[in-house]
């Protein structure tokens, strides 16, 4: 199951993303921003980004831990890693590499790393727990797991709204639908996600902060219903109904103009609330 996740991921996802890049790292770097200073990354510190997709984190993080710290970039699409290797070596950041392979498997040193980090890549893993009981083998002993997870799709108009308009006129994503993994709010559970990081070996959890922001779904509203009808949960529902999923699209397009004029801006640009979990916990 897993190899279909990242065969989705290679095959199905990576236009999509190539397409709003501008729109996924850019919400992604709005809450990344607001989470790096609870996590206290030191100069020094080796530290291994699990699912790191373009590898926007890995460079932040690679300047706040200097050339005297490591960043270990992990990723199992190889189009997402060609990018993350060509703008490294821009930004010139030699304490920065990258390695394809999937996340639950790959081998890694045994305690070598002071931080494993994460934004918004273990939701899509097959199991969370074999990811994360690999990343615990590979950290130092007072080591930390560091986490950005979506909350729930309540707490995240961003999507639900979309979503919801989708499933007025499609069917949910059946049980055989081509997915990228378990999916985007499968970590919004506070009580689930303790338990994982449990069986996984942190046996301290020192943070679980609430990280509510604004993010931009189009740069105008053309691209806002674009954007929701080739990612995330709408996407994923038009692009499983297939034929049908096409024929109704008039009706979900013009549904997802009227809900993107409220909350455009002057410039056009289209804001929504989002919220994340951030999430730190310790190896003993
Ligand atoms: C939602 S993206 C997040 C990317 C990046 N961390 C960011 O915040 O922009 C999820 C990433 O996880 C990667 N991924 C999914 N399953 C994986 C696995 N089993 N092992 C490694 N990477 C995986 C995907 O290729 C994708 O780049």
């Amino acid at each position: 199951m897993n190899e279909d996740f990242i065969h989705c991921w290679n095959e199905i996802l990576v236009p999509k993303w190539n397409r709003f890049r501008h729109l996924l790292s850019g919400n992604g770097g709005i809450h990344s921003e607001l989470a790096y200073p609870h996590f206290g990354f030191r100069v020094g510190d080796k530290v291994l980004d699990i699912g790191c997709g373009y590898g926007e984190t890995c460079l932040d993080i690679g300047r706040m831990v200097t050339d005297a710290g490591v960043v270990l970039g992990l990723d199992c699409t190889e189009a997402f890693l060609a990018d993350a290797n060509r703008e490294r070596d821009q930004a010139g950041l030699r304490q920065v590499r990258y390695e394809l392979g999937d996340a639950q498997t790959h081998a890694l040193p045994s305690e070598y790393f002071d931080v494993v980090f994460s934004r918004f890549g273990v939701m899509f893993f097959e199991s969370v727990v074999m990811a994360l009981r690999n990343a615990h083998r590979a950290l130092k002993p007072g080591g930390t797991v560091c986490l950005i997870v979506w909350r729930t799709i309540k707490d995240n108009p961003c999507w639900g709204g979309a979503k919801e308009i989708a499933l007025k006129y499609l069917p949910p994503p059946g049980d055989q639908a081509k997915t990228c993994g378990p999916g985007p709010f499968s970590m919004a559970d506070e009580e689930t996600v303790r338990a994982m990081l449990k069986v996984a070996g942190f046996t301290q959890v020192e943070l679980f902060r609430r990280i509510d922001a604004e993010i931009c779904v189009g740069t105008s509203v053309e691209e806002a219903i674009d954007y929701q009808i080739l990612v995330g949960p709408s996407g994923e529902i038009v692009r499983e109904a297939g034929p049908e999923g096409q024929k109704q699209l008039p009706l979900i397009r013009a549904e997802l103009g009227a809900l993107m004029q409220a909350p455009r801006r002057a410039d056009g640009s289209v804001w929504m609330p989002s919220s994340t979990w951030a999430i730190m916990a310790r190896k003993s």
